[in-house]
């Protein structure tokens, strides 16, 4: 993952609390649901493809889980399984702050456990301060950096922005993960 190109608006955001009906979490269901994803990901991630470590990924071609509240869809999530290591690929949600991301995040620590994996991780870029804070108070630890690997992304993927939240220069990947089973602990 990298910014999110409205990231770049996020201080101007309102921060506004979902209404009292629930946000329930699913597989995208309905042809509308892929159109609004695709809407999307075109819209938060200038495309359709996501960079991550060099390699590129189509984001319909990975799992993917829908927030809806009421008859809204209000966030979304991508993830793909390797191993025993579940990368979660993109995550937004249409209104922050009001409980949705954390709900997408626990659906796909939920997925991860159940197809065996024992980490969830991911990478985002190094001016995504609200990222990284989301994260760590989830129990996310930083595991590396790698300077100037969104460079080496912009050139694969030119609408990634030079600049994004908070007027920061965008460069290096940051690694997250969350270990769900302890290392030497038996599954
Ligand atoms: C990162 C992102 C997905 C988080 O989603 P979110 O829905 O805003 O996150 P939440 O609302 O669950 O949590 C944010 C805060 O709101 C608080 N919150 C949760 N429910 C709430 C509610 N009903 N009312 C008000 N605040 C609430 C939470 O306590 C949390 O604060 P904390 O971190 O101190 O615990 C979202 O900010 C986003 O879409 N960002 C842009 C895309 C992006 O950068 N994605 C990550 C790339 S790596």
């Amino acid at each position: 993952m990298t910014s999110s190109l409205s990231g770049r608006h996020q201080d101007e955001q309102e921060r506004v609390a979902v209404s009292n009906e629930e946000v329930v979490i699913t597989a995208p269901q309905t042809a509308d649901d892929t159109r609004w994803l695709i809407t999307l990901w075109q819209e938060e991630w200038g495309g359709e493809t996501m960079v991550s470590h060099g390699q590129v990924y189509g984001l319909a071609d990975l799992q993917a889980l829908v927030a809806r509240c009421g008859h809204e869809l209000v966030g979304a999530a991508t993830y793909r399984i390797a191993d025993t290591g579940c990368e979660l690929m993109s995550i937004n949600a249409t209104r922050q702050g009001g409980g949705i991301g954390t709900k997408l995040l626990a659906a796909v620590e939920q997925a991860a456990l159940s197809a065996g994996c024992h980490r969830v991780w991911l990478i985002t870029s190094n001016d995504n301060l609200n990222a990284l804070r989301f994260y760590q108070r989830r129990k996310y630890r930083m595991t590396a950096v790698y300077p100037g690997a969104i460079d080496a992304a912009r050139q694969i993927k030119p609408t990634i922005p030079l600049v994004g939240d908070d007027g920061i220069e965008i460069h290096d990947e940051i690694e997250l993960e969350k270990r769900l089973i302890e290392k030497g602990a038996s599954v």
